[in-house]
């Protein structure tokens, strides 16, 4: 059965989740809502809009929906601002072997996040050529958990779910992957991922074998 691979892009692909946590974690101390790593954990792979909202629950505030929108603009003018200090050197350890791999051996990828931002981060990485196809926060919504941004891929790629590969970093992108039926790939702590059918650290544990095992894997 053909394979395809569908990629997250932050904490995947590149480590702009330290930068999520920064804007958020302004903004949080700005309204005095305290936010710490762990809760941050609980932001991963969710959209701006759902982020915001867990933020101020957490801190059980009220506002307008003009200041929430001032809010989110706000939090993604400081996220852009260390976006655009972003270059080629900041591509995860081991995720360029294996993109060019894939490449090589003409398998379909697509990208699948919630970031709106996506298109501008992999422009600066110099990665779009990689990507047969793009999902992002501006073509779904459903957030993840749901499933829609990899559906999408799925169907953009011409694989059934089940023939899908999906590369994670959140809790709520390897829901998404598993209660679509695709075959989910933790990166990061497998702790938090435990979930997922397979678990590395980052993309520098996963070489040509491992990527045959995951090709050949039948959920
Ligand atoms: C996800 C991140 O990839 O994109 C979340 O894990 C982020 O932390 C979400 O909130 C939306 O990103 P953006 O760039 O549209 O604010
Ligand atoms: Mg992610």
């Amino acid at each position: 059965m053909t394979k395809a691979f569908i990629f997250d892009l932050d904490g995947v692909i590149v480590d702009t989740a330290k930068f999520h946590f920064l804007a958020w974690k302004n903004l949080a101390e700005a309204l005095d809502i305290s936010f710490s790593e762990e809760e941050n954990e609980q932001l991963k792979g969710v959209s701006r809009f759902n982020s915001l909202q867990k933020i101020l629950e957490w801190g059980h505030k009220n506002i307008s929906k003009e200041e929430f929108n001032r809010l989110m603009a706000k939090k993604n003018e400081e996220y852009l601002s260390f976006v655009d200090q972003m270059s080629k050197d900041d591509i995860l350890p081991g995720v360029l072997e294996t993109l060019n791999y894939l490449k090589e051996n003409n398998y379909p990828i697509a990208l699948g996040s919630a970031s709106k931002n996506a298109r501008r981060i992999l422009n600066k990485l110099g990665l779009n050529s990689y990507f047969d196809h793009i999902v992002d926060g501006n073509e779904v919504s459903k957030a993840k958990p749901d499933p829609e941004v990899f559906l999408k891929g799925c169907k953009l790629l011409g694989v059934a779910p089940q023939q899908a590969i999906v590369f994670e970093d959140s809790q709520a992108g390897i829901k998404a992957a598993n209660t679509a039926h695709m075959i989910s790939v933790g990166i990061g702590d497998k702790s938090v991922l435990g979930e997922a059918d397979f678990n590395f650290e980052g993309f520098s544990e996963i070489n040509e074998k491992t990527l045959k095992t995951l090709i050949n894997f039948k959920k």
